[in-house]
């Protein structure tokens, strides 16, 4: 056998990457991870999940203690934002966790190979002006922003996610393109902290993917919250002059154009897979017409010994859903069987309230056969109304001759939680019998689960 420098080297540290560089250490390989940015973690932990849901989180006390709620629980404040202190945490809360995958690095004896990582051959990655040899590589590159043609990014007028983030004041108006998650989530950081935002969403409808009921609920409750939407219509040109945008709008069918003023612009248009530089060719690989690597069910690509993850390959580009897949594809690698279950990858949008599914959409489930839907009202749930969270619904799709669960969808403001049991009821196939006849404790958010299953037999009780 030829003698590599490593068992396993990993390029890219995100949540694929670094989850799988632990689990493979842990399972006595010998492994590093190449990583170019400064600290390790890739998009999620630098830019991603944990800046975002910092800001969110911040945000919504700033809503809360500006907009009445907390005058409805009888506390009197006058809110004052102080936005470097809340960026500070921000960066704070991403030093912490970029540190904390370095110290995990240490621990496990994960070699962090700084750099660029790029294919030499099958089983050879240069970094910088060193080459390293591995038995197995695994690419988990990531994703990044899709540029939107003829708009250009400065970070100050024109931002992405990662410019969103860390804008310097509150904007008077924020023009956001693109009603999908990164819009939604930060555009309600935004708006929450004083900002004008409009939505421009080029489909008939936000949240591409969701189920339709909760797509339609959930556009209501930003409407009520002051986000204005722009629907059927696509950006067609944004000019910069000084410190204003001017975007171009059509309508999405085509027709006469109009044009809005903003003095800043969100491009979140979605993600593409990161593989310029990896020279994959030297590998002997290529790319899909969507710019990602193919995989098999055990994360193997078409050339033995390389193996991919992540936002890289096809899928939902979500943090939890690479990280399974980090961990499978090292089991994979030691001989050990590694599974992830794409059927039941939940989804949340870190809003308030939060919108969470997993599983099939109604429109999706009905299209394979017969199904039984149950819906409750959060407004019914005795813990919403009493913290004055009444916005929006838990509604089950299961199929109408098993009863076994297709899909769980739900408006509520800890919905990202709740969605977690609803994953592990249908890993698990469960029926909403099942769900129906399980004990939930009193009084939480949960139990609308519990009467949305009840009330796909026509059962709920506080309704
Ligand atoms: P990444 O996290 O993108 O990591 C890839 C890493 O590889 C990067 O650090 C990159 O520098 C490195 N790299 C790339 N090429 C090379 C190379 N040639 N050599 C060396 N290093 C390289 N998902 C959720 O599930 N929940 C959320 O709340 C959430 N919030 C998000 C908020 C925002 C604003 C954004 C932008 C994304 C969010 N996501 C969220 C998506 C999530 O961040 C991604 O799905 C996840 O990070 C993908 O993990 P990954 O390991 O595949 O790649
Ligand atoms: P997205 O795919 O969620 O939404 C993009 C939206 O832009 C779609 O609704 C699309 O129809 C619209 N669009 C595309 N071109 C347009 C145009 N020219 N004009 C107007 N609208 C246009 O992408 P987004 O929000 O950029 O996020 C990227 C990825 O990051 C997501 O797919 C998600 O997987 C991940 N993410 C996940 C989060 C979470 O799990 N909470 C949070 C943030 C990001």
């Amino acid at each position: 056998m030829a003698d590599y420098d490593f068992d396993v080297l990993v390029i890219g540290s995100g949540p694929g990457g670094y989850v799988a560089a632990i689990r493979a250490a842990q399972l006595g390989l010998r492994t590093a991870c190449v990583e170019s940015r400064e600290t390790l973690g890739g998009t999620c932990l630098n830019v991603g999940c944990i800046p975002s849901k910092a800001m969110l989180h911040a945000s919504e006390y700033f809503d809360a203690a500006s907009n009445g709620t907390f005058a409805k629980l009888g506390i009197k404040v006058t809110p004052e934002l102080d936005l470097e202190a809340m960026h500070g945490q921000r960066l704070d809360a991403v030093k912490q966790l970029t540190g904390g995958i370095a110290f995990l690095f240490k621990k496990n004896k994960v070699e962090w190979l700084k750099g660029r990582g790029s294919f030499v051959d099958a089983h050879t990655v240069q970094v910088g002006d060193k080459t390293f040899t591995a038995k197995d590589i695994i690419i988990a590159t990531g994703s990044s922003v899709t540029p939107l043609p003829g708009v250009e990014i400065d970070q100050k007028v024109v931002v992405d996610s990662t410019g969103a983030l860390e804008l310097a004041k509150v904007p008077e108006h924020l023009v956001v393109i693109g009603g999908g998650v990164i819009g939604l989530e930060l555009g309600s950081v935004w708006r929450r902290l004083g900002a004008k935002v409009t939505c421009v969403e080029f489909l008939d409808q936000i949240l591409p993917g969701f189920d339709g009921e909760i797509r339609k609920e959930s556009n209501k409750i930003f409407k009520k919250q002051g986000i204005e939407f722009k629907l059927s219509t696509k950006v067609t040109g944004v000019t910069v002059k000084g410190d204003k945008a001017t975007l171009t709008l059509e309508p999405a069918a085509g027709g006469e154009a109009t044009t809005l003023e903003a003095d800043c612009v969100l491009v979140s248009i979605g993600r593409r897979p990161n593989t310029d530089g990896l020279a994959l060719d030297k590998a002997g690989l290529a790319t899909n017409q969507r710019g990602q690597i193919e995989i098999g069910h055990r994360f193997e690509t078409s050339v033995p010994g390389i193996w991919a993850i992540g936002d890289v390959v096809p899928g939902p580009m979500l943090a939890h859903k690479a990280e399974d897949e980090g961990i499978a594809v090292a089991e994979n690698i030691a001989g050990l069987t590694g599974i992830v279950n794409h059927d039941v990858i939940p989804s949340v949008v870190y809003t308030w309230p939060e919108i969470a599914g997993v599983g099939l959409t109604e429109e999706a489930a009905k299209e394979k056969g017969e199904v039984k839907v149950g819906k409750f009202p959060m407004a019914g749930n005795s813990r919403a109304k009493t913290n004055h969270e009444p916005d929006g619904f838990v509604k089950i799709i299961a199929d109408a001759k098993s009863d076994r669960v297709l899909g769980v969808w739900c408006i509520a403001v800890p919905a990202g939680t709740m969605i977690a049991q609803a994953a592990q009821a249908m890993e698990f196939g469960a029926t909403s019998e099942d769900i129906a006849y399980t004990c939930h404790a009193h009084p939480t958010h949960s139990e609308a689960i519990k009467e949305a299953a009840m009330a796909v037999r026509g059962k709920a009780i506080h309704i």
